[in-house]
């Protein structure tokens, strides 16, 4: 159904500095798993084909991490450390075409996503911000897929927001209940507190009809010298419905320290091969 999915990566990554100098910072890991695969799964596992990586010069680990490495495989085999071959190459990836596009200025979320309209066409496609960590039962992608099917429209993934850190966020002037999704009247992106509409933000996952292109196109450069989706998105709502899906599990924001480490302890306590050390640790730290 959804084939395409464009992931951004091509960001400066300041707030991890001097971390993401030499190495993405979408190729950080939580724990042993590059930030970026996490989101790569979670298209995969919807069915997506062919990935749309929006990147830059300077990030040639993310085309290697993604290929894949015979040489260290055959090493792999000769050393009998077979059991890691899975991890190394994975199987699904064989099955996937991966697309490299350089943004070579960052000029903002929007200019990226708007440098995948020649391989994405005429398609409706998934948007995935690695940033964005989400852990549930049934992936954020998979709860869009689910409102996509019923509504045939865009649809954003959101969620609600205290009102202390709602100005980091775009958020939706909610309309009526549509199916299991919100209509949404309008967005803003990063309102002050008292100007926000709601409490429903936007996270990082969206399912866009290719119309989102035209408006991509259509859309200025803001105060801050950016392209934004927020604006491309609210000149949408004017032409097609879009709906957003209040998005049922876990959230982190690993684009922040905070996050970043919340995820990493979060997912730690969670692995069974080190789960009661880390608790014993954490523990004795407090
Ligand atoms: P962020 O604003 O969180 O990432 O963008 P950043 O700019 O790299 O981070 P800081 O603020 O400097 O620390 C969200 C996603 O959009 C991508 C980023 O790589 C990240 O995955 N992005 C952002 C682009 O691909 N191009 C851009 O011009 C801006």
């Amino acid at each position: 159904m959804i084939k395409k999915a464009v992931l951004p990566v091509a960001g400066l990554g300041t707030r991890f500095l001097p971390a993401s100098k030499a190495t993405p910072k979408e190729m950080l890991p939580i724990i042993d798993k590059p930030l970026l695969q996490y989101a790569v799964e979670e298209a995969i596992e919807i069915g997506v084909e062919e990935i749309i990586f929006i990147t830059s010069n300077e990030k040639h680990s993310i085309e290697k991490h993604f290929q894949e490495n015979i040489d260290m495989a055959n090493r792999l085999i000769k050393s009998g450390k077979k059991d890691y071959l899975e991890k190394l190459n994975p199987k699904v990836f064989s099955d996937i075409k991966f697309h490299y596009i350089n943004q070579n200025n960052q000029n903002g979320l929007g200019d990226a996503v708007l440098h995948a309209k020649e391989i994405v066409g005429d398609d409706s496609f998934a948007v995935l911000l690695p940033d964005d960590l989400f852990i549930s039962n049934i992936s954020c992608l998979s709860q869009l897929i689910d409102t996509y099917k019923k509504t045939n429209s865009s649809v954003i993934a959101v969620n609600k927001i205290d009102k202390e850190n709602i100005h980091k966020y775009g958020v939706i002037n909610p309309g009526i209940k549509e199916h299991d999704a919100i209509l949404i009247e309008d967005i803003i992106e990063k309102p002050k507190a008292d100007e926000a509409p709601s409490d429903i933000a936007v996270c990082g996952r969206y399912i866009f009809t290719s119309l989102i292109f035209d408006h991509l196109e259509a859309t200025n450069f803001d105060k801050s010298g950016e392209i934004q989706l927020t604006d491309a998105i609210k000149s949408l709502i004017n032409n097609q419905k879009v709906h957003a899906r209040l998005y049922d599990g876990e959230k982190f924001d690993c684009g922040s320290k905070k996050g970043f480490v919340h995820a990493t302890i979060a997912l730690a306590l969670r692995d069974n091969s080190i789960s009661k050390d880390i608790s014993k640790i954490i523990k004795e730290i407090i």
